[in-house]
């Protein structure tokens, strides 16, 4: 009897009746939306992972631009590039609006200001900075009202990290601390074109909620950029490979047909 009792406490608070959906974060990106059938399920932890120039930080940043024209509060933490230097590369595209900044509606800080604020300054960190890094983001995210944020990059955070251990506590109590703040969160990923895993050290990947993979395709001496979504807890999607396509407009997703061909339908 007590154990039936504990066991119903335990499930009562996930049961969802069928048909139930949970929360999307829609991403603005319509292809990726349509793969997740709908967005991202809100409260996400979402690795997006690949090696260089395959377009992550620009899918990354059009999520949080749609995200504030839709009037949430967005945050980018750069960890790898200057934020000034990003925001010279994404003025180019028509989905840009420069007074979503001034409203404060989309930010950008710089994470080696946030170590220095924290006096992080060791090359490694202990499990105690890890508390205190978490805590700093999530005082910020919950301050800001932040409902969509983007590390770019986590890798760049795992080499002050640097073992297991510490990886997995803090991708873990970093995922826990924004979910509960209703905060969708995407972890840039850098990996090698050669890679066989999904993140640098492997732990990120086990962690996040979801894993969307970026690459580099060789199709007759042109060099294609792709989008496969690997996984994404809470949600139905397809696991095909989808055309990245970087157009002044934003991200454009093609399916990929078999054989390598491109379709001419939308994605
Ligand atoms: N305004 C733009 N319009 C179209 N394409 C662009 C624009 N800005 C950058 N690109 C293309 O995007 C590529 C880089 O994309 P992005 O920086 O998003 O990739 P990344 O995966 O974040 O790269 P890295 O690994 O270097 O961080 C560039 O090589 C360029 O071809
Ligand atoms: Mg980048």
């Amino acid at each position: 009897m007590r154990i039936i009792a504990v066991l119903t406490m335990v499930t009562k608070p996930i049961v969802r009746r069928a048909g139930e959906e949970r929360n999307r974060c829609v991403t603005g990106v319509e292809g990726l939306d349509n793969i997740l059938n709908g967005g991202i399920p809100r409260g996400n932890t979402v690795l997006f992972t690949g090696s260089c120039g395959t377009g992550k930080t620009s899918i990354s940043l059009e999520y949080l631009v749609h995200g504030a024209i839709d009037g949430e509060n967005c945050l980018f933490i750069s960890v790898t590039e200057a934020s000034v230097k990003l925001l010279e590369n994404i003025i180019p595209y028509e989905f840009f609006d420069d007074s979503l900044i001034k409203k404060g509606k989309l930010v950008f800080v710089d994470m080696p200001v946030i170590y220095n604020k924290l006096g992080l300054v060791t090359v490694e960190f202990t499990l105690e900075d890890v508390d205190t890094l978490v805590k700093a983001i999530g005082s910020i995210v919950k301050e800001l009202d932040i409902k969509r944020l983007v590390i770019d990059s986590i890798t760049s955070v795992c080499y002050r990290l640097k073992t297991e251990e510490k990886i997995r506590e803090f991708i873990l109590k970093l995922g826990k601390t924004l979910s509960e703040l209703g905060c969708t969160t995407i972890l840039v990923s850098e990996i090698s074109p050669t890679a066989e895993r999904y993140s640098l050290y492997g732990v990120e990947e086990a962690i996040a909620d979801g894993i969307v993979l970026m690459g580099n395709l060789e199709r007759r001496g042109d060099l294609l950029r792709t989008l496969q979504v690997v996984k994404m807890r809470g949600t139905q999607h397809s696991r095909a490979k989808y055309v990245l396509d970087l157009t002044p407009c934003g991200v454009l997703l093609v399916p990929l047909l078999k054989g390598g061909s491109v379709s001419s339908g939308g994605g």
